[in-house]
């Protein structure tokens, strides 16, 4: 199959990729989108076959459940139930956080194909915020879904080139909406009813909008795992303990002395802001260093870089061992260390 990549960089090639996109979505194919998080990979919700062109594209086992992009808020009843009990803390959260980064889950609708939820009785809901998505959604005026346009396991794509690398041939079409503002995935939360006034906020995966952001609204239960989906994958536990992994071995260090170089092996360094006084720059005669966010160091900055120069490394030749700089663990940094945690399990396969 042919991949085609077309352009988002005036009006009228956004109308014609738009009306391209759309056409391919009521078609039952799949397409690539940019969202403000990282690029998906877009098929209608409603139509198992078409989700079924996802799995396959990703290479991603049936297990792994998929999210599902609403074009607007009201549109939420119809791909999920609101619990009577949650209904007040639902609408908050969705009238302070959508559009945007925040993915909630909820008991499905029986307009979600089993598919999509891998078998699972919930949902997980989000509304995009980027404005070519949103038209997209809007035009198509059904729930789309969309997990990450990467292969399964692989660095989640922030670009349109990143998607090519991942699913060139495998997919007719890439709709190029520039560089994720964000860089990182929706951060994924379940509600559940407390005894007190907040309701507790299950945190399944740390993401863009923070545990600091939510707190206002729940009371934050980090989870190191997603239950959900490892319940549903009984005979891979586990598996999902490794993401995001690249092909080149990563180790993601707490204190600059856990690191012994060896004699003839190449290192190459994420650091965190490239500072001397951090200790990490001088351990060795580093064979490449990027930096997530030069200076000072900016949370959100190195979020928005993390996967581009996680790729960036991966691409390297002769590269033994990629290694990390600890990143400070609040705000967005809570979710990049998750990442590089599941990157550093999963990585050298
Ligand atoms: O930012 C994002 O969320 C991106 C963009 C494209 O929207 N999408 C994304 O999808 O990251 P994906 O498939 O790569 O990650 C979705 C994850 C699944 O791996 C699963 O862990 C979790 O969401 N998930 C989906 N449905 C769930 C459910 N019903 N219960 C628990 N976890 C669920
Ligand atoms: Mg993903």
């Amino acid at each position: 199959m042919l991949t085609e990549i077309v352009q988002t960089d005036t009006p009228e090639a956004t109308r014609a990729a738009v009306n391209q996109a759309v056409t391919l979505l009521h078609s039952g194919e799949t397409v690539a989108l940019p969202t403000e998080t990282v690029y998906g990979l877009a098929a209608d919700a409603t139509n198992p076959v078409a989700v079924a062109k996802i799995f396959e594209a990703k290479e991603r086992p049936a297990f792994d459940p998929l999210i599902v992009h609403l074009p607007s808020r009201k549109s939420l009843h119809e791909v999920a139930e609101v619990p009577a009990e949650l209904e007040a803390d639902i609408t908050r959260l969705i009238e302070t956080f959508w559009p945007g980064p925040l993915t909630i889950v909820l008991p499905k609708t029986a307009l979600v194909p089993d598919l999509v939820t891998s078998g699972l009785p919930t949902v997980g809901v989000r509304m995009s915020d980027h404005a070519v998505f949103k038209k997209i959604a809007r035009a198509f005026d059904r729930p789309i879904a969309a997990p990450s346009a990467n292969r399964f396991g692989r660095i989640s794509p922030t670009s349109a080139s990143a998607v090519q690398e991942e699913l060139d041939g495998r997919i007719p079409l890439i709709v190029d909406g520039g560089a994720c503002a964000r860089g990182l995935e929706s951060t994924i939360i379940r509600l559940e009813k407390s005894r007190g006034p907040k309701p507790f906020f299950h945190i399944l995966r740390a993401g863009p909008i923070t545990a600091e952001d939510l707190k206002k609204y729940g009371k934050i239960v980090r989870e190191e795992h997603n239950e959900a989906v490892e319940a549903n994958a009984p005979e891979a536990p586990g598996m999902l303990a490794s993401h995001y992994a690249p092909r080149t071995p990563l180790r993601l260090l707490a204190s600059p002395d856990e690191f012994v170089p060896q004699p003839g092996l190449r290192y190459a360094l994420l650091s965190y802001r490239g500072q001397k006084k951090d200790g990490y720059l001088g351990l060795t005669d580093w064979a490449e260093t990027l930096v997530l966010s030069p200076g000072s160091g900016k949370l959100p900055e190195a979020g928005i870089r993390f996967f581009h120069l996680l790729r960036q490394l991966d691409q390297l030749e002769d590269i033994d061992e990629i290694i990390a700089e600890p990143v400070p663990d609040r705000g967005v940094g809570a979710a990049i260390l998750e990442r590089l945690r599941k990157a550093a399990t999963g990585s050298g396969v």
